[in-house]
């Protein structure tokens, strides 16, 4: 198959066109640069690409009439899209707005699509699955869930098929270390964690000790890239093989860690200490986020192999 990596240079797509690549897929990587790393595409041709250049993306339809588009390429951190939420509207709603009309106007119809658990907001039950009430709590999760919407309208009206896949945290990274997690600035908890094991950063803070959960810090499902990038070959290969309904799936390994309880983790792995600071709450985050993936596992065999918290965390050392 041909396929479209947009946001191939980030950090789930860069893992994404590894993993194709070496699945036998022509790989062709969309991105254009704004947070990803050219030096992370390691396999198949890179093109530079803004998604809301229209002109672009239909330029690069018909140089490789691709098989199926899949789409990273978003902004994803929690925090600056309550501060810049036009950021997030502009580039992720609007964005793949302009990237599904480039598909349909040149016959590409299957398409997959990085959606998140901030689409369902606060939980009303635990684990979450595919049914559990849209109510997101920040900008980013509604950009998100603003696209689903407007995919079932563009399978209705276009037939245009697609898989959803919600992620929980994707965390970890690939064995050959070339493919690490290169946010700037980098906000997520296990790469902060990290640099301060290696002594870049004086401190990791918890944001929150007060929430309801176990130890009051927020409860997260962490979930290794790599296995998130092979249920996505998996959802690529449904949607080719004919006559496919169109999809969504959670996914996570059904467990949550909280903030304390990864703090601990690391230092139990790695061995070594280093100072922690209990800080205030961070605006949008939900006190605890665990995925129900039961619907991916039965329907798709999504079968995650680094599924201990310890082998995530391993793959970081
Ligand atoms: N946290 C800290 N200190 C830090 C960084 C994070 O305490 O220095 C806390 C956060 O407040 C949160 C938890 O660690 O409670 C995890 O935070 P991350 O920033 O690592 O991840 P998020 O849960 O905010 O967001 C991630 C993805 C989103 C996705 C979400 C779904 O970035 O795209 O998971 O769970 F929507």
């Amino acid at each position: 198959m041909t396929l479209f990596i947009v946001g191939g240079a980030g950090y789930i797509g860069s893992h994404m066109v590894k993993l194709a690549h070496l699945a036998g897929h022509e790989v062709i990587t969309l991105d254009n640069l704004s947070t990803g790393h050219r030096d992370a595409v390691l396999y198949g041709a890179f093109e530079y690409c803004d998604i809301q250049d229209a002109n672009r993306l239909n330029e690069l339809f018909k140089k490789y009439t691709p098989d199926a588009v899949m789409h990273f390429s978003a902004y994803s951190l929690v925090g600056e899209s309550m501060s810049d939420p036009y950021k997030y509207y502009n580039n992720n709603t609007v964005g793949t707005l302009n990237l599904l009309k480039a598909m349909i106007d040149n016959d590409c119809k299957n398409f997959i699509f990085s959606s998140t658990a901030a689409v369902f907001g606060n939980p009303e039950y635990i684990p979450i699955d595919e049914k559990h009430p849209k109510a997101p709590i920040n900008p980013y999760g509604k950009s998100k869930l603003m696209i689903e919407q407007m995919l079932e309208d563009f399978d209705t009206a276009y037939g245009l098929k697609y898989v959803v896949f919600r992620y929980f945290n994707a965390a970890g990274h690939d064995e050959s270390g070339k493919l690490t997690e290169r946010h700037d600035p980098e906000t997520h908890l296990l790469p902060l964690i990290m640099q301060t094991v290696r002594g870049e950063r004086e401190a990791i803070s918890i944001y929150g000790n007060d929430y309801d959960t176990k130890d009051g810090t927020c409860v997260r499902d962490y979930i290794h890239v790599n296995d998130l990038s092979r249920v996505h070959l998996q959802g690529v290969e449904y949607l080719m093989g004919g006559d496919a309904d169109s999809k969504v799936y959670n996914l996570g390994n059904g467990e949550g860690f909280s903030v304390k309880e990864i703090i601990e983790k690391v230092k139990e792995i790695t061995g070594k200490e280093f100072k922690v600071i209990e800080d205030d709450r961070r605006a949008g985050d939900p006190a605890t986020l665990i995925a129900s993936s039961q619907r991916a596992k039965k329907e798709l065999g999504f079968a995650p192999e680094v599924d201990k918290i310890d082998d995530i965390i391993k793959t970081l050392t």
